[in-house]
Formats: C-alpha cells, structure tokens, sequence
C-alpha cells in the first residue's frame, strides 16, 4: 500500500509533518540548512530576540534518564539574523520555514512582527508565550490575561495568520481559559503544545548535584518525562479550538509517539529532545517507523485516524 504522509494546512503543502522543535538545530543559517536537507517536512528557527543573546551559562543542557533538561536562556543571533535567513531561503523547496520569536517585552514582539510583515515574505510566525529559562520572568502563557492582552496588541500590527507556542497545562480549568483567550482572535490559526514542562530539576546522585548550571539546576523537561502532557495538550485544545491546527511536540521519538500525537489531534509535529540526541537522521527513521505502523493498521493517509483517539 502506498502510504501518503503529506499534509496541507495554511495553504502550505508539506511533504510530511515531522519537523524541529524550536530550541533545536536551529540558531545558526548551518543547522537550518541541515534541517532543510534532511528527510523533515518543514523548518522552524531558534525563538528570536530584538537583539543577539548569549545565553545562560553552560553546562544548560543535559541528556537526564527519560529526557532532557535545558535552561538555554534564549541564545539566539538576533531577529534580523533569521529575517535575513528567510530572505535567501528557498520558499519553493516544499519546506515551509516557520519562525519563532519570543521578545523580552512585549514592545520586542511588536518590532519583530512588523519587520516580518513588511518583508512580505511567505514565512510563518510562532510566537512565543513560553520560555520556562529566563530567571525572574513568569511565562506568559500561565498568565490568561496578559496572554489576551499581547495577543490583542499583536493582531494590531500583524495581519498574517500566526501560531503561537503554549506552556503545558495541567487543569481542564486551564485549558478552557486559554482556549478561550485563543478563540477571540481568528488570525490565530495553529497553537503548538507543548514547551517543555518547566523549571523540573534533575539530580545526579554520583555527584550528589544539579546537572545545569543556570537557575541552581531548575530547567525545562523534554523527552519521555513529558510525552502523557504533551498528549493531553494536545488532546484538550484540538477538541476546544474552534478551527485552529495544534502542532504536536513532547516526548517523539519513533514513529508511536508520533502516531500518538497525531491520534490525539496534531496536524504536524515538532521533535526536541529527539532530534538533540541523534542528529537529523531522526527524521527519515521516525517517518519510516510512522509509515509502518499505518501500514500495519491499513491507514493510507493521515487524515484515516488523525483526531480519532477513542475514549472509554
Ligand atoms: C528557551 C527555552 C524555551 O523553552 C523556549 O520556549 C524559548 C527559549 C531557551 O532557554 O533558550
């Protein structure tokens, strides 16, 4: 059986849904390009800044026993860098090039936005209300109200369709409210869930210490640590967003946890941890492993089960 693994949604076309997590082989034009390469559907950018950043100090990734923690502190070469990335990529290789941004205030977004929509450039914006890594900053997405407020600021000047990137939630309270903050805003057209689970803290008990420098040891979780929330982000805002895409990303790593995703409702999904750990290669083995498992389930194509999880 021939299967079918394309996917068409905000008008683009893509070859397959797998891609990069943001945060990962993405800062510089050569890990882009590398991404661009390999067998992903698509490409996305490290979260940029109005200005270049070095970061948190190292070490601020460590592979832990189910995952990864990280506390990265967003270094990233600068919006301009990545505008300037869009302007010489070749938007018709049939990858879609997404970038992410993710200002210090919300004046940084404002500025950044207008620069991508007077580019006029066929890109799209996941904009960033999640960063778990900055010390003394609240991630926007667990606060409702401000969350409403960037948003409304934000369609002002940009009138494109965009993403946005959510923190996980742990509450149905939650998922409720920020489902209704996103449905007030119709060019809001995908949500990615999840971020990584933040501020956990992974012990090393040769050392009796902390495994990242930054935050005394506090960083975000990916990998299994946090595949059952991602899910169940994933899960909640496809049944609640009135036609919104929801791009999965948490805990992939063969082609199950990519079925899984797409069972509970993604429409593309995103690897992190994954993809840190093994290099692009990732990509054709993951789309292999998913081709199978459809292929042994007699699905051709990812609309046969996307969304159609069952429930007891
Ligand atoms: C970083 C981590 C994140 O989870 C994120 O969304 C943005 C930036 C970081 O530490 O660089």
């Amino acid at each position: 059986m021939a299967i079918d693994l394309s996917v068409s949604w905000l008008g683009v076309n893509m070859e397959n849904p797998l891609y990069n997590a943001s945060g990962v082989m993405c800062r510089s034009r050569e890990e882009l390009d590398a991404v661009a390469a390999s067998a992903a559907g698509a490409l996305i950018t490290k979260s940029c800044t109005l200005s270049a950043r070095e970061g948190n100090p190292e070490p601020r990734y460590a592979t832990a026993p189910f995952g990864s923690i990280n506390s990265m502190g967003l270094p990233n070469a600068g919006y301009e860098y990545y505008l300037d990335y869009a302007k010489i990529y070749d938007h018709a290789s049939g990858k879609p090039l997404f970038v992410s941004i993710s200002g210090m205030t919300l004046e940084e977004n404002l500025t950044m936005l207008k620069a991508f929509r007077d580019a006029e450039l066929p890109c799209l914006v996941e904009l960033n209300l999640s960063c778990p890594n900055l010390p003394g900053k609240a991630q926007i997405g667990y606060d409702f109200a401000a969350s409403s407020h960037v948003l409304s600021e934000v369609v002002k000047v940009y009138d494109k369709p965009f993403g946005v990137k959510l923190p996980p939630y742990f509450d149905p309270v939650h998922f409720a409210e920020m489902a209704s903050v996103l449905n007030s805003f119709p060019s809001l057209k995908y949500v990615t869930c999840i971020n990584s689970v933040g501020n956990g803290l992974v012990i090393d008990i040769d050392q009796e210490s902390v495994v990242i420098k930054p935050k005394a040891g506090l960083g975000g979780l990916g990998g299994d640590y946090v595949l059952p929330t991602a899910l169940a982000n994933v899960r909640e805002f496809s049944r609640l967003l009135d036609d919104k895409h929801v791009i999965g990303c948490g805990g992939i790593k063969s082609g199950r946890e990519a079925f899984m995703h797409i069972l509970a409702g993604a429409t593309a999904i995103q690897v992190g941890t994954c993809l840190y750990e093994e290099g692009v290669d990732c990509f054709a083995r993951i789309l292999n492993e998913l081709a199978a498992i459809m292929e042994a389930k007699g699905y051709s194509k990812l609309a046969d089960f996307r969304g159609k999880l069952r429930t007891m």
